[in-house]
């Protein structure tokens, strides 16, 4: 491209492009940020300046860097030979990849495709509502969410979202969607410090449980590690009593991988840091690292079982289709994607990356009083702003986004919570690319010394 060409690109972008998560008045004078190429781990905008990608395409999807020309490759190649067909048919590209992804998931035997983390979870609530419709003409149907959890923008996945403000203006919800208290220590939900406490975050489970009424609860929905909801790590003891409270009511446990699947935490899903057997698992943005869209729903034999129980039923199936989770595009990608993991060593990467990441993060808590507390596992992590330390008073949104604003100009990007909550707009993130080395990382933490310097100035 040359110059003339990306003016006229920044002019139609401003003209006829909405972006996402854009308050677009002020683009009324200034131009958009355009990105026009990335390598490895870092891409270009449209002023030719160049920027190390700490968060994988903005929102943790790049996990295994950008131009990987044998993942191009693996779709042209399947583009040419067959592009799509609707899922109601098998075709070889999603056959394979689905016995190479359950080849890493003890347990998991289905693979339901379709194209967006959102959508993977509507299949999972879908798959749930209609189970209970086999158990007990339907009353089974709730699905308990945990505040600060995010599960996706349409409205049912916004409805099982716990973050206030993402959720606010877009109601009413759906019914049926329950809320759980959160598990982050920092901000214990009931007052109480690690080590003194008997795992209320996860015992609130039964309370509620029981306060529906068992035979109404049908699944429980939970991020192994929240995400945008300010990186949230549960302590050991969180998931085998998660898991026994639900097996113990019947209630189904659907762990949503969209952020932390296929190696972000170090493991191949971030649940395996945990003793915990789902029943769903759903997954979407490093399935294929962005090179094409691809969800996936992924079920053990039991719950596909239901399905199939009585034949003689006409309605007896799950009667719901993906259009674009049939493009053979998505499993092309995504088994190139997993050879490259496999082939280049990736999880074990991200588990000494991370660890020197971590180190590098509680350095800088050393440094800067304005760091409250520093979370994540892999090559993810992030950590939250205060006021003070000892009250643990957030600070203000525009801190965090003078804090990543101050990175961009040291030429990193970061990310940031994004209007998710009314207070703890305060939590800075980083998920850099799978392929991440010493040396990217010191230059992310290089930016956050010298942003924080300036805030704490
Ligand atoms: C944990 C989690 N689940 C689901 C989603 C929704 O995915 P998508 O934006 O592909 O619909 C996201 C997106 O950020 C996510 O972080």
């Amino acid at each position: 491209m040359n110059a003339n060409q990306f003016d006229m690109a920044v002019a139609a972008d401003k003209k006829h492009c909405w972006h996402h998560l854009t308050q677009h008045k002020p683009l009324e004078s200034a131009n958009p940020w355009m990105i026009v190429e990335g390598k490895g781990m870092r891409v270009k905008d449209s002023t030719g300046k160049e920027f190390l990608d700490a968060v994988s395409g903005a929102v943790w999807t790049v996990n295994v860097g950008y131009g990987r020309e044998r993942i191009a490759k693996a779709v042209y190649d399947q583009l040419m030979k067959l592009c799509y067909f609707a899922n109601s048919a098998g075709t070889p590209a999603a056959a394979e990849f689905a016995q190479m992804l359950i080849g890493t998931m003890p347990g998991m035997s289905r693979v339901y495709y379709s194209n967006s983390g959102s959508e993977a979870n509507e299949k999972a609530y879908k798959m749930v509502r209609q189970m209970a419709y086999f158990k007990n003409d339907g009353k089974k149907h709730k699905i308990i969410y945990r505040d600060r959890d995010y599960h996706g923008t349409t409205i049912a996945a916004l409805s099982s979202t716990g973050q206030f403000e993402r959720k606010a203006q877009y109601g009413p919800f759906v019914p049926g969607f329950v809320e759980m208290p959160h598990c982050c220590c920092y901000r214990c939900p009931f007052d109480k410090e690690y080590g003194k406490c008997d795992i209320e975050c996860a015992h609130a489970l039964e309370t509620i449980i029981l306060k529906e009424g068992a035979d109404t609860v049908g699944s429980l929905v939970l991020e192994p590690i929240t995400a945008g909801g300010g990186v949230i790590v549960p302590v050991p003891e969180y998931f085998p009593i998660i898991s026994a409270i639900c097996k113990k009511y019947d209630v189904l446990l659907h762990i949503d991988e969209v952020v932390c699947g296929l190696g972000r935490t170090g493991k191949w899903f971030g649940h395996q840091h945990y003793d915990v057997k789902p029943d769903m698992v759903t997954m979407a943005k490093g399935v294929a690292s962005g090179y094409a869209a691809i969800s996936c729903t992924v079920t053990t034999e039991e719950v596909f079982n239901a399905f199939k129980a009585d034949p003689s039923d006409r309605m007896h199936y799950f009667r719901d289709i993906s259009t674009f989770g049939g493009c053979v595009a998505g499993p092309a990608a995504a088994i190139e994607n997993m050879n490259i993991i496999v082939e280049e060593n990736l999880l074990d990467n991200v588990n000494k990356m991370g660890d020197y990441l971590m180190d590098g993060l509680l350095a800088l808590k050393d440094k800067y009083q304005i760091i409250g507390d520093v979370r994540g596992k892999g090559l993810f992590a992030g950590f939250e702003l205060v006021k003070d330390r000892k009250t643990k008073e957030p600070t203000d949104e525009s801190v965090a986004m003078a804090v990543a604003g101050g990175c961009m100009k040291e030429g990193v990007i970061i990310g940031r919570t994004n209007r998710s909550f009314a207070a703890f707009n305060n939590t800075i993130a980083l998920s850099p690319a799978l392929i991440a080395g010493k040396s990217e990382l010191d230059e992310i933490l290089a930016a956050l010394d010298k942003s924080l310097a300036a805030v704490s100035a």
